[in-house]
C-alpha cells in the first residue's frame, strides 16, 4: 500500500539574536533604546517560559522569505528539485499580506510558478499548523492526488508585537523562524513506516483566549489606527489569557499524546523522540510528566528561538538533527496546541 514518507527536512532562522535583556529596550521597529520601554527581565522570562533568546528578521523580510530558505534546505535534503513539487501547504498566522496567502509567494520565489502551476494551500491553525498540514499531506499522498508535497510552517511575529509593558505577557514569547518538510509516496506494508498517525482537533469556544483582531470585519475599514495613541491600537496586537491557554494546553497535549499511543499501540520504547510545540518549557515539562515520557526523549528549542508557532515542530527536529541527536529514520511523536483552540498529534519517521 502507499504510505507517506518524509523525504527531507530543513529550517531557517534569521541571524539577529534578541536576548531577554535586550527586549526590554526595543521599540516598535526593534531598535534598542537607552530607556527601558518594557518592564520585564531575564529572570522572569526564563523562570516562567524557559526562553533565553529568540530571532528577529531584518526590516522588510516577509514570512515567505523565511519559508523560502527553509524550503530550499528541505528540498536539498530530500534530493528533490523545486520543479518536482506538485503541491504547497503553507501554515502561518503571519502571512505576508492579508490575501493572497503566502503559499503563492513561496511558489513564485521558488521559481516554479509558471513551470508547475502547483496548487498552494494556506492553512490557519496557528501553533497546530504543522500537524494539521501533515494530516492533509498524508491524505493527499495516500489518495495519489499529489506526489511531492512541500509543507512549510513559517512566521514573522516580531512585526506585530506590542513593545510595551502592556504587551509584555505575549511580546516576550514569540520569535521568527521557519521549518519545512518534503513528503512523497512509498510502497510499504509496514504500519510503522513513514507517517504512522495524525490526529487534528479543535474547540472554537476557546477562540477568544488567544487572538489578533487586526482584520475584524466589524470595523470598517478593518482598523482605526492612530500611531500616536497606543491605547486605541489594541487591534494591532495579539492578546492572550495566558493562564487559561496554559491549563488547556497541558490538558490537551497530555491527552493527545496518550491517545496517539493508545490508537497506534506504540509505547515510549518504540518512539525515539517527543517533539512538542514550543510555547512554554513549563508546559512541555508538565506534559512529559503527565504522559510519562522519558525525559531524555523530549526535544525542546524554545530556549533558543522562543515560540515560532507553525514552525516549531520542523524547526526543533531540524535543530536537533543538525546537533547530531535526531537521525534519519527515527520515530517522532509530536503534539501541538494553539489558538483556536486547535491541537493535534502525529507520529512519523524523519
Ligand atoms: O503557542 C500558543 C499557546 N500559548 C501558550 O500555550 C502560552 C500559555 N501561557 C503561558 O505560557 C503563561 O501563561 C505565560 C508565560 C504567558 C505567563 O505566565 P504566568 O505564570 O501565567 O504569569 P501571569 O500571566 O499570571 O502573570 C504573573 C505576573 C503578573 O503580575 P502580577 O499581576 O502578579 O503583579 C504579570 O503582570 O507576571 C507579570 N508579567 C510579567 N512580568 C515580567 C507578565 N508578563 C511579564 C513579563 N515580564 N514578560
Amino acid at each position: 500500500m502507499i504510505r507517506t514518507q518524509l523525504l527531507g527536512i530543513g529550517s531557517y532562522v534569521p541571524d539577529r539574536v534578541v536576548k531577554n535583556d535586550e527586549i526590554r529596550h526595543l521599540n516598535d521597529r526593534h531598535v534598542a533604546q537607552e530607556a527601558v520601554l518594557t518592564e520585564t527581565d531575564d529572570a522572569w522570562i526564563q523562570q516562567r517560559t524557559g526562553i533565553k533568546e529568540r530571532r528577529y528578521v531584518a526590516e522588510g523580510t516577509y514570512t515567505s522569505d523565511l519559508a523560502l530558505e527553509a524550503s530550499r534546505r528541505a528540498l536539498a535534503d530530500a534530493g528533490v528539485a523545486a520543479e518536482e513539487i506538485d503541491c504547497i501547504i503553507f501554515a502561518t498566522l503571519s502571512p505576508d499580506i492579508h490575501f493572497p496567502g503566502s503559499g503563492v509567494y513561496l511558489q513564485r520565489k521558488l521559481g516554479i510558478a509558471d513551470k508547475t502551476q502547483c496548487p498552494c494551500f494556506d492553512i490557519r491553525q496557528q501553533c497546530s499548523g504543522f500537524v494539521y498540514g501533515l494530516q492533509m499531506a498524508d491524505a493527499f499522498i495516500k489518495t495519489g492526488t499529489y506526489r511531492r508535497i512541500l509543507l512549510v510552517g513559517a512566521e514573522v511575529h516580531s512585526h506585530s508585537l506590542d513593545y510595551s509593558t502592556r504587551g509584555r505577557d505575549v511580546m516576550v514569547l514569540f520569535g521568527d523562524g521557519a521549518g519545512a518538510v518534503v513528503l512523497g509516496p512509498k510502497e510499504s506494508d509496514d504500519p510503522r513506516d513513514g507517517v504512522v498517525y495524525t490526529r487534528a482537533a479543535a474547540d472554537g469556544t476557546g477562540a477568544e483566549y488567544l487572538y489578533l483582531k487586526v482584520f475584524d470585519i466589524s470595523k470598517a475599514p478593518y482598523l482605526q489606527y492612530d500611531p500616536k495613541d497606543r491605547e486605541h491600537n489594541q487591534m494591532m496586537y495579539p492578546h492572550m489569557d495566558g493562564k487559561r491557554v496554559y491549563v488547556r494546553a497541558v490538558r490537551e497535549m497530555n491527552l493527545a499524546t496518550q491517545k496517539a499511543l493508545a490508537d497506534t499501540g506504540l509505547t515510549w520504547a518504540d518512539i525515539d523522540w517527543f517533539v512538542p510545540h514550543q510555547a512554554n518549557l513549563r508546559i512541555n515539562e508538565q506534559v512529559a510528566q503527565l504522559a510519562q515520557i522519558p525525559p531524555e526523549k523530549c526535544l525542546n528549542t524554545i530556549q533558543f528561538y522562543g515560540n515560532t508557532t507553525a514552525a516549531t515542530v520542523p524547526l526543533t527536529i531540524d535543530h536537533w538533527r543538525q546537533a547530531g541527536k535526531v537521525k534519519k529514520g527515527d520515530l517522532v511523536l509530536s503534539t501541538v496546541f494553539g489558538s483556536g483552540f486547535t491541537w493535534g498529534a502525529a507520529i512519523f519517521r524523519v
